[in-house]
Parts: C-alpha cells; structure tokens; sequence
C-alpha cells in the first residue's frame, strides 16, 4: 500500500519510521518531511494545508492511505477534503478536531459528559475577566481559546501575572486564538499524556508518557514544545488508566458522536493526576512531539495495522502487543530555544550512531546543505533509545548523544529524572 504522512517533525520521521517497517507498505511519502526522514522515505514539498493540494497529489501518486501528524491541517480540514474524496485518512475532522483548537469548546464537552476537569469560566472581555480572576485570586491559569502553538497558556502564580495575561490576550498578542479567553482553576499533581486510538465509536489505548516542558534541568527556566520524553509513565497506574477511560476518553467520544462529529484518529490527552485520580488538563487532535518519537519505538511496525483499523472502523476487534519495554528521547535543541536561536550549524557525528530497533535519532528540525546535516528550527533531533528498563534506554540514549558534534546545540542531562528516582 502506498502511504503519504503530512507534516515535517520529529513526530513525523517516528510515523515515518514504524509504518516503514511494516510490510504493507510499498511507497511511503511524507510532505514536506525533512533531511532525517529523506533517509527513509521520499519527501515531497507541497501545502499541506490545503486540502485540495492534498487530495490531488495522492490521486496523481495513487496514495492509499493519509496519515496526518501536526494539528494545523486537521483544524484547516485536511481529513474532511481528503475523506470526501474517498481517500483512507488517520487523523480527525476538522469539527471533531475542535478538542484541540478550541479550549471552551472542551470545556463543554466536559460538562456535557461531567469528565473530571478544572472548573473554569469563559470569557469574551477583558472587564469581566479581570473581575473573575480578583474574585478567585492566584494561582489561576488563563488560556486563550484557539490555537497558539503551545504559548497560549499562562498558569499564573500570582495575581498580577493572571491580570497581565488577560491583557495580553484581549490585546491581540494571540490573535483571533486570544478573541475568547479560559480562565481555570490551578490544578495540583502530577501531568501525563494517555494516547488512545477512536474510530469513532470504539476506543483503544495506546500507550502512556511524560514530556519535560522546562528548557532546563530539574524542570526550571520556561516552557517549551518538550525537551524529551518517556515511555510508560508509571504515575498513570492500570487503575488511573482505566478510570482515565472510563470517565473521561469514552464519554467525551461517545458524546462526540451524538453530536454527529465522532473522534476519529488519535486522541491525546492530558491528565493531571492528584490522589490516584485523574483530571482532564486538555486534549490534543494529534500525536505528541516528542511523546510520539517513544511511543513508535515500542510499537513498531504494528502502529501501521493500528492506525489502519482506527481509519476503517475496525478497531473493537483489534488488539494492542505491548512488551515489558521501556523507552526514551532526549531533544537536542538549538543553544537560545526556546528564545531566538541561529540555523544553519552543521552536526556531526550522526553515523556514528547505532540505528536499528533500539536505537534511532529522529530529525526534528534539520535540513541537507551539501551533503552535510545542517540544524535549521529550534528543536532539532531527537535521541531515542528503548531498553528492558527506564535506565538502560535512558543511558543509551545519552551514550548515542556522546557521538554527536554539534556545538550550536544543547540538551536537559536529565531526562527521566521523575521516574527514575521514584
Ligand atoms: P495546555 O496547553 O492546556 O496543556 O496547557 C499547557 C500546560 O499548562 C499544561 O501542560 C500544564 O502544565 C499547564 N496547565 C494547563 N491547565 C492547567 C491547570 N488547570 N492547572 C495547572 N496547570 C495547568
Ligand atoms: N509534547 C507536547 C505536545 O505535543 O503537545
């Protein structure tokens, strides 16, 4: 079967790949892709934004399958277009993937299906606002509705920085994203990521993981997309798992369908887990960057046969094969991210880099100038390993950082601290 994967990351050449491994797979494209992924797969630079430009490209290729990764083109209704057409998609409707781009929009299906979430309120001025978060006091989040790349929530310790954010976002700093504002009660515990597979009617976990959002060591300085990432994360217990699907993934899909809009793709969601329970925190539409680069080491090839089952509706009869694995990345970044950084350093020393079914860097943000790999974005590669525990893929892993020259960039030194001192 011939597969094209959208979008361009780290997330993107870990899809690319587990599907490759696959023997379904003949042809496998991804657009635009990058230097990493050109090692595995044909790249092709078209707009992947535009659901026609989509369409039509699988048509002229013969594409059998359509696998979205990053959220943009799912709230853009890339899968709508490329569904209408007849094409097999992975990935949501654009009404459906509002889970992701609006955040009142998931607070009223909270509330329809009474999942565990914080309480909030929502608002459209800047008056009203500002008169809820004096009436609340900090800490308190505030959060623009729509998309913002990941910087449009502001989890303020005190009040002052809560009245600032809201200031903000009336004043456009977010743009339409900032037109309706999420103010939230603050949420104690500690956060991880369930991924689970909706056909739209039939649900299937898919596995569990914990991102490292600080820039620094021992999780301080500011956020960013995820300096790295582990594979399970043992805070979400089988019990936290199944009433985290119990009272959470499965109302919110079943209440998904009773609106006409059913879930189809994969449902990420972020929990914050306080007393052996869990809350929603948000969802995303897609997969996580960097979770996904450690969830496709420990699935492999069969992540294609999920995914497909999830786009034909075949998934109650489909069965997940874990082994007792464990895996880990590490994000090498550009020195200044998440601030203002350069491009255009060379890394070397990739191939002295062991690549095969434990071990992998996956290219997040690097581009090929002369034969030579080049970083060209903030995150850039991503050094991933699986071991038979935590501490054997963690020490691979930043065994596999020890080949690698590249000045220009930096990386946490401790990533999996949480768990492994647990
Ligand atoms: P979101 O984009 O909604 O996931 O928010 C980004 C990050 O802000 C989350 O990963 C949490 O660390 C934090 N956050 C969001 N909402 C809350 C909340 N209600 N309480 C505490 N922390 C939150
Ligand atoms: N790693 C967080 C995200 O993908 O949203």
């Amino acid at each position: 079967m011939n597969i094209l994967i959208l979008g361009s990351g780290g997330r993107e050449h870990a899809l690319a790949w587990a599907v490759k491994q696959n023997p379904k797979c003949d042809r496998l494209i991804v657009a635009p892709g990058n230097a990493g992924i050109t090692m595995l797969a044909e790249c092709a630079d078209i707009d992947i934004l535009d659901g026609a430009t989509v369409v039509s490209f699988c048509e002229e290729n013969a594409m059998d399958f359509v696998i979205i990764g990053p959220e943009a083109p799912l709230a853009a209704g890339v899968a709508d277009a490329c569904r209408q057409a007849g094409l097999l998609t992975f990935g949501p409707s654009a009404a459906a993937a509002r889970l992701e781009a609006s955040k009142a929009f998931t607070k009223e299906i909270c509330d329809a299906c009474k999942a565990p979430t914080a309480a909030y309120a929502r608002f459209t001025e800047a008056a009203q606002a500002r008169a809820y978060v004096t009436a609340q006091g900090a800490p308190i989040v505030v959060k623009a509705d729509g998309l913002a790349a990941g910087k449009g929530v502001i989890v303020a310790m005190t009040e002052a920085e809560a009245l600032a954010a809201i200031d903000d976002m009336f004043g456009g700093e977010f743009g339409a994203a900032g037109a309706e504002v999420v103010i939230e009660e603050f949420m104690e515990g500690e956060e991880a990521s369930f991924f689970i597979l909706s056909d739209g009617t039939n649900a299937r976990p898919i596995g569990t993981a914990q991102d490292h959002k600080r820039v620094g060591d021992g999780d301080t300085g500011p956020n960013t997309g995820g300096m790295g990432a582990y594979s399970p994360a043992p805070v979400l217990t089988e019990a936290i798992q199944k009433q985290a699907m119990e009272e959470i993934v499965l109302p919110t899909i079943r209440e998904m369908a009773r609106r006409g809009t059913p879930y189809q793709g994969v449902l990420y969601a972020g929990l914050m887990i306080e007393d052996g329970r869990a809350r929603l925190v948000e969802y995303n539409a897609r997969f996580g960057d960097p979770e996904t680069q450690v969830l496709m080491m420990r699935l492999g090839a069969q992540a294609l046969d999920l995914m497909l089952a999830c786009a034909e509706g075949r998934l109650a009869g489909c069965q997940v094969n874990w082994a007792e694995d464990h895996a880990l990345t590490v994000v090498m970044a550009a020195k200044g991210y998440p601030g203002a950084y350069k491009t255009g350093s060379e890394i070397r020393g990739l191939d002295r880099c062991p690549e095969d079914s434990r071990h992998m860097v996956f290219h997040a943000g690097t581009a090929a100038r002369d034969g030579q790999i080049i970083a060209n974005g903030g995150r850039v590669l991503n050094v991933t390993a699986r071991g038979d525990t935590l501490a054997d893929a963690r020490n691979r892993a930043y065994a596999m950082i020890d080949h690698i020259r590249w000045p220009e960039g930096f990386c946490r030194s401790d990533i999996g601290w949480r768990a492994l001192t647990e």
